[in-house]
């Protein structure tokens, strides 16, 4: 019996045994590792960086991704951190906070620019620490943009925004009873103002040049009254129409803003002034308060802007990049780098189905 013993104890079997045993731990290190990097990741971190925290449409945008985010974390039991900082209009404030996001190891940045020809300090920073880089809504240039595999930018196509805002314009002007009543002097031609958003953005630029072009080439006959900057903001539009209607007092016939902030603030002006003419006002964006404009007949139109869509956009965007995932087949990534939401005509005759839809 000990012998026996003995015989299974001999030292190949030993041998065997100890060669098994390591085999076993081998498994065991492997396996642990498998699952390591298979765990699923626990919290993902996002940067949101806006050019200025008081504009609208920005703002909105935001709202919807902050709300996509904590949807996303009671879906999939995850941690989403979105912090959003303004930065007050300066490069140099939005470099900074850039810097910041990636020293506290942020997952991925959305950044929209302040300035959108100087993208090359966060896009450094951001190739140097391998952090990916979603811009928005102000498109940086394409050399930038081309620099590197993980830079994104979302959007909407500028050109269709003017596009269809001037189809708003020449569907009235079509309607010889609706043209009538804008053109109050009764001459032919609509005496118009152009309210801008900012110099250098492509959305003003193009809006501005597209829209006037459209009507010119429809065969309407226009006269610019004049054109004025208004950064996008209702107050400044406010100051710049109260100039325009001293300058050419009972002679505006039409609104054009490049944005319903800055079509509301005409509006603001021409009521408070009484204004004995009743001018043709159009915007883009349809902003909360552009619908209700819209629905209760003050503003003749607006072009909807998707910010849900582009919010929500952005942030399955940075989950994926966060958590290592393809984007999903229903995100359309044009040259493996942009994505555009297109834009609608918003009027009285269809407002009720987006205040539907906003809320
Ligand atoms: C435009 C929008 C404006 C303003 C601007 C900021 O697309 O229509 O209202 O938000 O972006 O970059």
């Amino acid at each position: 019996m000990m012998k026996r013993i003995r015989h299974y104890c001999s030292p190949s079997l030993i041998k065997l045994t100890a060669v098994l045993i390591i085999l076993m731990l081998l498994g065991m290190t492997l396996t642990g590792c498998e699952s390591r990097t298979n765990d699923p990741v626990e919290e993902v971190k996002i940067g949101v960086l806006t050019y200025d925290e008081y504009d609208t449409f920005i703002n909105a945008m935001t709202k919807h991704m902050t709300k996509w985010c904590r949807q996303k974390e009671k879906e999939e039991d995850i941690r989403i951190t979105i912090d959003i900082v303004g930065a007050k209009k300066s490069q140099l404030t939005q470099n900074d906070q850039a810097r910041k996001f990636i020293a506290e190891n942020y997952d991925v940045l959305c950044v929209n620019l302040v300035d959108r020809t100087d993208a090359s300090g966060i896009i450094d920073k951001a190739i140097a620490n391998d952090v990916p880089v979603i811009f928005f809504n102000r498109e940086p240039v394409e050399e930038d943009l081309s620099r590197w595999d993980k830079l994104y930018y979302v959007g909407a196509i500028a050109r269709q925004s003017g596009e269809l805002q001037a189809k708003i314009i020449t569907d009235a002007l079509s309607d010889p009873e609706r043209f009538a009543e804008i053109d109050v002097n009764n001459n032919g031609t609509i005496q118009y103002v152009m309210l801008e958003g900012e110099a250098g953005h492509q959305d003003s630029l193009v809006r501005t040049n597209v829209c006037t072009a459209a009507l010119v080439d429809a065969g309407f006959s226009l006269e610019k009254l004049g054109d004025e900057y208004a950064n996008w903001d209702r107050d400044q539009a406010r100051a710049k129409m109260i100039e325009l209607i001293d300058r050419y007092p009972f002679q505006i016939e039409m609104v054009i803003a490049n944005n319903d902030d800055m079509a509301l603030g005409a509006l603001d002006v021409l009521q408070e002034q009484d204004y004995p003419l009743d001018p043709f006002v159009v915007g883009i964006n349809g902003t909360e308060d552009a619908l209700e404009a819209i629905r209760t007949m003050k503003l003749d139109g607006s072009v909807y802007n998707d910010a849900k869509g582009q919010g929500e956009t952005i942030m399955e965007m940075a989950y994926d990049l966060g958590t290592g995932k393809d984007f999903p087949d229903t995100i359309e990534v044009i040259f493996d780098k942009y994505v555009f939401t297109p834009y609608s005509i918003i009027t009285y005759d269809n407002v009720q189905q987006y205040i539907t839809e906003e809320s």
